[in-house]
């Protein structure tokens, strides 16, 4: 749909006549008939123009238009069912805005290094504004989602004072007096502190790991959804997070199908995944099956992203790992009362190689197991008194988890790297532009 073709908002003319803002996206035709794809509103409409109508001279200006020029166009909208949303402008009169000089985004074939280095263009072409607009309508969808649900949304800050994650992937900055600030790995653990306040929280917004290894499915600046819940256990987490997923991914794809289309993706066999129950299985059950499959694996390992993809595989639709051994797993995942050696965690693995969307635990309550894991992990518990607090005041059990949205757009839009699905990627080989 072409929102412009709304003749309410449109910069209507009486009675007859529209006229629309843009940029020549693409031409083509002969020496009586130019059709012009103009890009307005990021979508495409397409533009008549007859030499017979509108003469000799306008009609050559059309026909030497480059790519990218903007302009402002004027006709009388007409049904065409093979045009771009249904509709067409005959073309009245035109007027350049702004001149457009070897484009350098021809519709020949480039390479993704010439594309990614010329991002602050390539967005303007067709798979990447439909990319975009996905990404958009999930993002919407998610806010959407926990507003309808109750939760309160908590914007943690990107600088702290305390490691969230793990050591190893942190981007540091020298903070005035105060030593060492870090960029954000999670809102996490201030969003734990934010669910005693409000019971049910979350936060969406930017979070950062100096992640060394070059894949597809790791940026160092990528966008995570967290969710906190007091007084609910990891049982109910997987609940919320499998009616989360599945509630987000159908409004997405029903509000996206003609972007998805342009991508070539489609949404029936992804629907089917979304239809059936996502199996929860054990840690120790998965290694089980991998060694069935011939990997070679052992119980206390972390499963790599081309064993996630045996097990999706093997179940056919994205799968709950859940309880993992403890010592590989974060110091705030509660210890299994059942299981000491594990933690009652999950990670959500999409199917089609997308790998881990989700990860999430019910959270340790015991003070004093937190400060053993903290000082296990070499993070000094002095950092982290004001979490503490939290078992000191009205301790709850509580659960919560944080999914990767770049992830997540590639599995809705079939996409085999996430690069795309992020205007602007950063990646250890790319800061620019
Ligand atoms: O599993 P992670 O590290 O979990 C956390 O950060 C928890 N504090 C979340 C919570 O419980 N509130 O990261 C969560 C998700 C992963 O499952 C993955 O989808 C995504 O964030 N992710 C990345 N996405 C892109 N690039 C990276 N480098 C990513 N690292 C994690
Ligand atoms: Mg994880």
């Amino acid at each position: 749909m072409i929102p412009s073709l709304d003749p309410s908002k449109s910069n209507s003319h009486p009675k007859s006549t529209h006229s629309f803002k843009g940029w020549v996206q693409g031409l083509r035709g002969n020496n009586h008939v130019q059709f012009l794809q103009l890009r307005t509103e990021g979508k495409i409409i397409q533009v008549v123009a007859e030499k017979e109508f509108l003469g000799e001279d306008t009609f050559k200006q059309v026909k030497g238009l480059p790519q990218e020029t903007s302009l402002v166009v004027e006709g009388i909208l007409q049904e065409n069912a093979k045009a771009p949303g249904g509709k067409e402008l005959f073309l009245h009169s035109l007027q350049v805005v702004g001149e457009s000089d070897q484009y350098p985004i021809t519709p020949k074939e480039h390479g993704p290094d010439f594309l990614h280095n010329h991002r602050h263009l390539w967005l303007r072409s067709k798979r990447q504004l439909a990319i975009q607009r996905v990404r958009s309508e999930l993002s919407f969808a998610i806010r959407e989602f926990f507003r309808n649900d109750g939760y309160t949304l908590i914007d943690t800050p990107i600088l702290t004072g305390s490691i969230g994650e793990s050591a190893g992937t942190l981007f540091s900055t020298e903070y005035f007096d105060l030593g060492q600030a870090y960029l954000a790995q999670t809102g996490q653990l201030y969003l734990e502190t934010a669910a005693f306040a409000h019971s049910k929280v979350y936060c969406f917004g930017p979070t950062f790991r100096a992640e060394k290894s070059k894949t597809r499915r790791h940026l160092t600046e990528f966008w995570m959804l967290e969710a906190e819940t007091a007084f609910l256990n990891q049982e109910g987490n997987l609940d919320l997070q499998e009616r989360f997923v599945k509630t987000v991914l159908k409004t997405t794809i029903e509000r996206t199908l003609e972007d998805l289309k342009v991508l070539d993706r489609d949404p029936a066999p992804l629907l089917e995944q979304l239809a059936k129950t996502f199996p929860r299985v054990d840690y120790g059950e998965a290694i089980q099956i991998l060694q069935t499959a011939g990997e070679d694996i052992t119980w206390g390992e972390d499963i790599n992203s081309d064993r996630e993809q045996i097990l999706t595989t093997h179940f056919g639709t994205a799968i709950f790992i859940q309880n993992f051994p403890r010592a590989i797993k974060a110091f705030y995942m509660k210890q299994n009362p059942n299981d000491p050696k594990t933690v009652l965690s999950a990670d959500l693995i999409a199917p089609d190689g997308i790998g881990e969307i989700i990860g999430g635990s019910e959270r340790e309550e015991s003070y004093e197991k937190i400060v053993e894991r903290l000082k296990e992990e070499g993070l000094p518990p002095e950092d982290y008194s004001w979490y503490l607090d939290l078992r000191k005041y009205g301790s709850v059990p509580h659960s919560g988890f944080g999914m990767g949205l770049e992830r997540v757009i590639a599995w809705v839009c079939g996409l085999s790297h996430i690069r795309e699905c992020i205007p602007f990627p950063r990646m250890i080989y790319r800061l620019s532009p």
